[in-house]
């Protein structure tokens, strides 16, 4: 059985109550942070200053998503601060192999994201610059959105590539993902499962945490 991560996005959360809504997914690997500009994405939540402030009192790690333009200029400051991995969008970078390094030269895990129509296949020759690969399963910018099937080829292929690379890369799905559509991302072969509303939507989120870690690990493939 592979280990697999789950990635509550604080997305659906209260904003209000930030540090109390963090205690409540202790179970979790990180906590992914949906950073949207309403330019690359139309909707906007949070910067640079609030991503600090959870940082210092978050009880797990940092896992940015970074759904902004300019990803070159802004997501080494994600790294200054500290976090433990951020995670840029393909479309969204003029350089990912050199904003990758610069990540890592900063002490983050680089992820890079990839919008539902974005194919994954230019950038396999890159995978060893990368620590994780995000495959969007909803378009971004809105948390609670139906999962995509469509996608699942994709997360295949992108399994396949990294399997045969020997890199290693985390498969991340974002979007969509709860007790019924995560059986089918950890099939295909992702690994790191962010859910929105599936873990804040539920009564008690750190059970949710773990009943979906269970089911991924449940059914991941050999
Ligand atoms: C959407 C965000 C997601 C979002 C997922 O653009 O990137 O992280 O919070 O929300 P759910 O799990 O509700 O689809
Ligand atoms: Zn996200």
């Amino acid at each position: 059985m592979s280990r697999c991560s789950i990635h509550p996005s604080i997305l659906s959360a209260d904003f209000v109550n930030l540090e109390a809504e963090l205690a409540r997914i202790s179970t979790a690997d990180a906590v992914h942070v949906d950073v949207m500009d309403n330019h690359f994405v139309p909707n906007l939540t949070l910067g640079l200053p609030v991503v600090e402030r959870i940082q210092e009192v978050s009880p797990v790690p940092l896992d940015a998503h970074l759904m902004i333009s300019e990803a070159d200029r802004w997501a080494p400051l994600y790294a200054d601060l500290g976090l433990a991995s951020v995670t840029f969008h393909a479309e969204a970078a003029a350089a990912p192999i050199k904003l990758a390094r610069e990540l890592r030269a900063r002490g983050s895990k680089a992820g890079m994201a990839l919008r539902p129509a974005t194919a994954v296949e230019p950038y396999l020759d890159m995978l060893t610059e990368l620590d994780m690969l995000l495959i969007m399963t909803v378009e971004p910018g809105f948390g609670g959105q139906a999962f995509l099937d469509v996608m699942l080829p994709k997360i295949r292929r992108a399994r396949a590539a990294v399997d045969g690379s020997g890199a290693k890369v985390a498969i991340q799905v974002d979007g969509g993902i709860s007790a019924s559509t995560i059986e089918r991302a950890a099939e295909a072969g992702a690994n790191v499962f962010v859910a929105g509303s599936a873990v804040y939507g539920a009564d008690d989120p750190a059970g949710a945490v773990e009943a979906l870690r269970a089911a991924a690990e449940g059914t991941v493939r050999a």
